[in-house]
């Protein structure tokens, strides 16, 4: 199980009321009492927060409000020491608006570092307009105008995101080079994966074409991206140890996705489908399949994926009439019973880490926590929200920092001489889900997480290996993993009886004796089969 750090929000070692390096490393013992095999680490490099350190301005260092590199390499350490990976996340699409190299293309329109970037004339007789209608998925622009040293309008330069988010010209050998070496840093010290931001974006059409409802997009899954995933391939495999490329690809088509996962590509891509999935027995269930199949076509394993720091929470999710998870259908005020979001996500959480393939878990989830939704306007920090005018709530509400102790915020996410309160405010009722409140807590989340996880690491079933669907009534869910392993899940709104089984492992809620209560999954001991076929 690979378990994610957001940094800022995880744990605050000094005090500023952001988490840092110094906050993770006290908390490792947490993570090892969890379980987990792997932390993946959202950036913590130098940066102006654009957006939330999705903007780097220095692929080799960390931010000095997380801490040092020397710290880091502490970390690492430490983590191998208690037998658990790291993964670092590098963002290749684009850089920080004050990255060095970008610095100096403004500089002077004959800077060699522009041709580093997407620099471009506008359209029309003054250049005034921008070079193509490609629209963001932050909303608004992807292209800003620069100015010129003597003060005239000059060439516009691309950013798929924000504009203080330029996007690197991957077909210049020099991007390549420089982030071969930044993996070599990173592989260098001893990490053991790369998390790969955007990935499916890095390769652009030269020709600069319009975006058409139907045609292939110019900016997103360009077949030239795969070379460059080829090449980084090497890179890993030149190294001790299995060293992992996890890939962040949000694409609909699922042959496509699976090109990324050849074997001389990446060795995972997050599985966005399952996260943006309905609560529904139908479509999980062609989604489980589809995932399988397309994973099949290229022997990769796949990925199980409810939450990140980009998405609403799954507990709010699944307590809404529409449980589906969708950037562009994601609004402020929509109702959600966070009693029944909680079932579900317990009944979510034992679904996920009994598929076949790496189940990925992000920080809180296991506390339960929800999307916080009433964070005042003014204390948003994310450019979603922002460049949307207010209508897209942004990303802040699933990055609210970690209850951990106490009856008050900060919940000690802050050490108790804390100079500031946390950078997001957090709810008052996160008393009952700090972890200390849930540790020895059978009923907790916290505690169907551990014990999950320590089943899903003493069953030989579960992880990787296959499954076969059993027969089951309508809404329900069921499946056995050999030798021995079955996992039922009732998304229907009746109680349902269970199979035959030799003994119960775990469930997400109280059985009524042998009956599924609804929104509830087991996980059973079932006689030995042969392998499925
Ligand atoms: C995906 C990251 O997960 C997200 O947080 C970020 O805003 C965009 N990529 C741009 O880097």
């Amino acid at each position: 199980m690979i378990y994610q750090v957001y940094p800022r929000s995880f744990a605050d070692g000094n005090g500023d009321g952001i988490g840092d390096i110094a906050g993770i490393r006290s908390r490792l013992g947490y993570l090892s009492a969890l379980g987990v095999d792997a932390i993946w680490f959202s950036p913590w490099y130098p940066s102006p927060m654009a957006d939330a350190g999705y903007d780097v301005a220095d692929y080799r260092d960390i931010d000095p409000v997380f801490g040092t590199l020397t710290e880091v390499e502490a970390l690492i350490a430490e983590a191998h020491a208690l037998g658990i990976r790291t993964i670092v996340d590098v963002v290749p699409n684009h850089c920080s608006a004050a990255h060095p190299w970008f610095q100096a293309a403004l500089a002077s329109p004959d800077a060699p570092e522009r041709e580093l970037f997407w620099f471009h004339p506008g359209r029309g007789p003054d250049g005034a307009r921008k070079p193509t209608d490609w629209v963001s998925p932050f909303a608004g622009d992807t292209w800003t105008r620069t100015t010129n040293p003597d003060g005239t309008p000059g060439d516009w330069y691309l950013h798929l995101f924000a504009p203080e988010q330029p996007d690197f010209n991957w077909d210049h050998p020099r991007v390549r080079a420089e982030f071969e070496d930044i993996l070599r840093f990173w592989l260098d010290r001893g990490v053991d994966g790369i998390r790969i931001d955007s990935a499916a974006m890095l390769a652009k059409d030269p020709t600069l074409p319009e975006a058409t409802p139907d045609g292939p997009s110019p900016f997103v899954d360009v077949d030239a991206v795969h070379d460059i995933y080829r090449s980084w391939r090497r890179i890993t495999d030149s190294y001790p140890g299995d060293r992992a490329l996890i890939g962040e690809v949000w694409l609909p088509d699922h042959r496509r996705f699976a090109n990324y996962l050849r074997p001389d590509e990446l060795h995972a891509a997050f599985n966005f489908d399952f996260l943006g999935c309905a609560w529904d027995a139908d479509a999980l269930r062609a989604c489980i399949d589809t995932t399988l199949t397309a994973h099949a076509l290229v022997d990769a394993p796949a990925t199980w994926v409810l939450s990140n720091h980009d998405v609403t929470r799954h507990v709010t999710r699944y307590g809404r009439e529409d449980t589906t998870f969708s950037f562009a259908t994601k609004r402020e005020g929509v109702p959600s019973d966070l009693e029944l979001g909680t079932r579900r996500a317990r009944a979510a959480a034992l679904l996920s880490l009994s598929l076949p393939g790496a189940a990925y878990v992000y920080q809180g989830e296991e506390l339960g926590l929800w999307e916080v939704e009433d964070i005042p306007h003014d204390l948003r920090q994310d450019p979603m929200h922002v460049r949307s005018g207010g209508v897209d709530p942004g990303r802040d509400g699933c990055r609210v920092p970690i209850p951990w102790s106490g009856e008050t915020p900060p919940f000690g996410f802050s050490p108790d001489n804390a100079t500031a309160t946390p950078w997001l405010p957090q709810p008052a009722d996160w008393k009952d889900r700090t972890a200390a409140a849930q540790a020895g807590d059978g009923q907790s989340m916290l505690e169907l997480y551990r014990a999950a996880i320590a089943t899903r690491r003493a069953e030989r079933a579960l992880g990787d290996g296959g499954m076969t669907w059993l027969p089951a009534p309508d809404g329900v869910l069921a499946f056995r993993r050999d030798p021995g392993f079955t996992c039922v899940v009732n998304l229907s709104t009746t109680a349902v009886p269970l199979p035959p089984y030799t003994g119960r492992l775990l469930a997400s809620g109280p059985l009524d004796d042998d009956l599924l209560p609804p929104d509830t999954a087991v996980w059973l001991r079932t006689p030995e089969t042969t392998p499925a076929t």
